[in-house]
């Protein structure tokens, strides 16, 4: 994935994988739309990005669970012919049993782990397949596959970013447009703070650093991997889990129900 004179827009770019997503596509010669809700931090960034690489980056502030704001995004996605990568990103995580969880905040989350990715992509998909190129990279998690206590509303956004990702890979087989699940494992970022959990509560060992996480995702997307999981040892464990869901795919519809359901 290397081009000159294209543009690649970055979701959560203000901080984070979303900042090192925009640095290295910078790199690589894209020209950047970033997109955060704190203006001060995103035009921080676009001036660092302009003056080490020449690049041209646009700021575009938006929250992205706003319907008036994220319409900005998406017009901008509908129409600005340059693009040819959308990197999902923006995302945010909440932990809390359910039973004691606030409604709203989940319901928040979804917006913006769910409804706001698939909005997105949305909008961009039609110009990618006319133009004939684009990549789409989607920001599920390692907790996509890892349900722990406390995690089912940050799990569930993040196995819907991996079902979607892999229903729509389906979709775009035979086209010329790539989009790529990546799935971290916990990386050292804010999000944990502003979750309101101490990562210093996890092994060392246990956590990723936000460069090595974005350099092995670009790694992946480079070797043409579906589903990059960034910390995982051998890729053969993935390809396991999902021949094993294969499975089950020609039984999961038949008229007859299973026999130990029959009386
Ligand atoms: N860190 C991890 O351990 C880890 C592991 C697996 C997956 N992930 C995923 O990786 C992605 C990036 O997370 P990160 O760890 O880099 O977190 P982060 O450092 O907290 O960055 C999150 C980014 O999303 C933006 N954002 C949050 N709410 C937004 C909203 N309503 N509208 C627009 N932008 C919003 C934030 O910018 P503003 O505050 O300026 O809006 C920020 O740029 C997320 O999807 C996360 O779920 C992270």
């Amino acid at each position: 994935m290397t081009t000159q004179n294209k543009t690649a827009v970055v979701t959560g770019a203000s901080a984070g994988l979303g900042t090192a997503y925009a640095q290295r596509l910078a790199d690589r010669g894209y020209d950047l739309i970033l997109v955060a809700r704190n203006t001060a931090r995103l035009e921080t960034l676009a001036a660092d990005i302009r003056s080490r690489t020449g690049r041209a980056v646009d700021v575009v502030t938006a929250d992205l669970t706003d319907a008036a704001q994220i319409a900005v995004v998406e017009e901008r996605l509908r129409t600005d012919e340059s693009i040819a990568v959308l990197i999902n990103n923006a995302g945010a995580a909440l932990f809390a049993p359910l039973a004691s969880s606030d409604a709203a905040a989940s319901a928040a989350l979804i917006n913006l782990n769910v409804t706001s990715l698939t909005r997105l992509t949305t909008a961009v998909l039609p110009g990618l397949i006319a133009r004939g190129h684009g990549t789409v990279v989607n920001i599920s998690s390692a907790l996509a596959l890892n349900f722990l206590p406390g995690g089912s509303v940050y799990s569930g956004t993040k196995g819907y970013v991996l079902t979607y990702t892999q229903a729509l890979q389906q979709e775009l087989a035979d086209s010329p447009v790539t989009v790529q699940a990546v799935l971290p494992g916990a990386v050292r970022t804010e999000i944990w703070d502003r979750a309101g959990v101490d990562l210093s509560g996890f092994p060392d060992e246990a956590i990723m650093s936000v460069d090595d996480a974005v350099d092995a995702a670009f790694a992946g997307l480079d070797a043409g991997e579906p589903v990059t999981i960034p910390s995982l040892p051998e890729i053969s464990d993935w390809e396991s889990y999902e021949k094993a869901r294969q499975t089950l795919v020609p039984n999961l519809s038949l008229r007859v129900p299973a026999a130990r359901y029959r009386g």
